[in-house]
């Protein structure tokens, strides 16, 4: 079968990943997307279940830092197109292993890089028509102050902004965690390739993503699975730090328009305009999950648990995302409330997806769906 474009969707199995294969598969069943994963802990099969059968799409577990293997995958598969976003993407687990990001996130993106330059240059038209998009985080910036902790309104948003800066793509890059290093140096090695060899590149810089299908290790899920299970909540320091979340559906959609109308070598900064403490959101989540069990309003605030801090946890990320919406007309679709409430009833009714991610039985899954394929 011969497809109008062939792009591999790395980390595809993952939380965020998930959404964008499914949002390209839906879409365009003139492409062929090839989602490439290595089905870590991250990494789901039974989130693509809705898609797993389509003719335009096709599932290679591979590890990005196989570089023979990816090699020899962009030629059989005549790719001309990668959105990378396959990574560790967990700040604690960095600060525990570093070295495991740096070899995923460092090492993996340089071995598609360089295998996607191997490829490309060898084809007489070089370059051009193709097209690699690293996705990327706000956390590489480092943190903002609090320079206004009651909040304040704000000209972009309805909710409160919490200090005058905001992360702008001039912003200078300066990591904190392990993890937002890693990052950082792939989105070093990604602007090196164009600036070296004229590989078209793209990166995003993308603030807290939340929605269905992410790993419940990470906030929202995390308290939503506890509060459920009537179990503590442990919030970091004073529940201070502010993060601005975006839904996921309108990060693939974001993903969807810079991949194709996006400016080689430009980056573009992703985010919600929608900054909350963490200790707010928190009880946004209880009030949510309390309505909808049928509990009286306040049930779970004798959850929340105060426990030592992040090691250098980042006080505040605010992104500003006025180029994107200027340049390319993408903005946040969905109110906070209406998302976060999509959320919460996502979570609860798909409870057994939750039971299989926290039994760790969801890893069978690759087994016995594609072993005898
Ligand atoms: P995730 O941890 O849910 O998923 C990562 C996926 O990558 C998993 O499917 C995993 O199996 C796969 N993977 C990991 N190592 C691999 C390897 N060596 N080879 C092949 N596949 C591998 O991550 P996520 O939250 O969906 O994030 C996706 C990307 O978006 C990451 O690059 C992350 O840095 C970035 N990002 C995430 C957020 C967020 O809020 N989650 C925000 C901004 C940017
Ligand atoms: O900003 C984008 C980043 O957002 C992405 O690049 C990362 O991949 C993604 O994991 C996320 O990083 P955070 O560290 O902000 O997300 P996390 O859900 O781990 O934590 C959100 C905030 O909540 C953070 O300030 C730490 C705090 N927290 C987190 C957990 C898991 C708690 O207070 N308690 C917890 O148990």
């Amino acid at each position: 079968m011969s497809f109008k474009r062939n792009i591999i969707i790395t980390g595809g199995a993952g939380f965020i990943g998930c959404h964008v294969v499914k949002l390209f598969v839906d879409k365009y069943p003139e492409y062929h997307i090839i989602n490439l994963d290595n089905l870590t802990y991250a990494g789901n099969l039974a989130n693509l279940r809705d898609i797993e059968n389509r003719a335009n799409y096709t599932f290679i577990k591979a590890d990005i830092c196989d570089f023979d293997r990816i090699c020899k995958l962009l030629p059989e598969y005549r790719v001309d197109g990668f959105i990378h976003l396959a990574a560790e993407s967990h700040v604690d687990r960095s600060i525990k292993d570093p070295f495991t990001f740096a070899r995923t996130n460092v090492m993996g993106t340089l071995s598609l890089l360089q295998a996607a330059k191997l490829y490309w240059e060898s084809l007489p038209e070089g370059y051009e028509g193709k097209r690699f998009y690293h996705i990327s985080t706000d956390e590489v910036y480092g943190a903002l102050e609090l320079t206004c902790p009651e909040g304040m309104s704000s000209e972009f948003t309805a909710h409160k902004i919490y200090g005058d800066d905001f992360f702008k793509e001039t912003t200078k890059y300066n990591p904190h965690s392990p993890y937002s290093a890693s990052k950082a140096s792939s989105d070093h090695f990604v602007r090196a390739f164009h600036d070296t060899y004229k590989m078209p590149t793209i990166v995003t810089n993308c603030s807290n993503n939340y929605g269905p299908y992410q790993f419940p290790e990470k906030l929202i899920p995390l308290f939503i699975n506890n509060i459920r299970q009537r179990k503590p909540l442990p919030v970091y320091g004073k529940g201070e730090n502010v993060r601005d979340w975006l839904y996921v559906e309108d990060h693939a959609r974001a993903i969807d328009v810079i991949f194709h109308n996006g400016k080689i070598a430009a980056t573009y900064n992703i985010g919600g305009f929608n900054e909350w403490k963490n200790i707010d959101i928190i009880k946004v989540v209880i009030k949510t999950v309390d309505k909808l069990l049928g509990n009286p309003e306040g049930h779970s605030l004798d959850l929340i648990t105060y426990v030592t801090d992040r090691k250098g946890h980042d006080l505040r990320y605010a992104i500003d995302s006025t180029n994107l919406k200027k340049e390319l007309g993408w903005e946040p679709s969905l109110q906070f409330e209406e998302g976060i409430e999509k959320t919460v009833k996502w979570y609860l009714d798909n409870q057994e997806w939750m039971d299989n991610v926290t039994s760790g039985d969801y890893q069978r899954y690759y087994e016995e769906t594609y072993r005898n394929k």
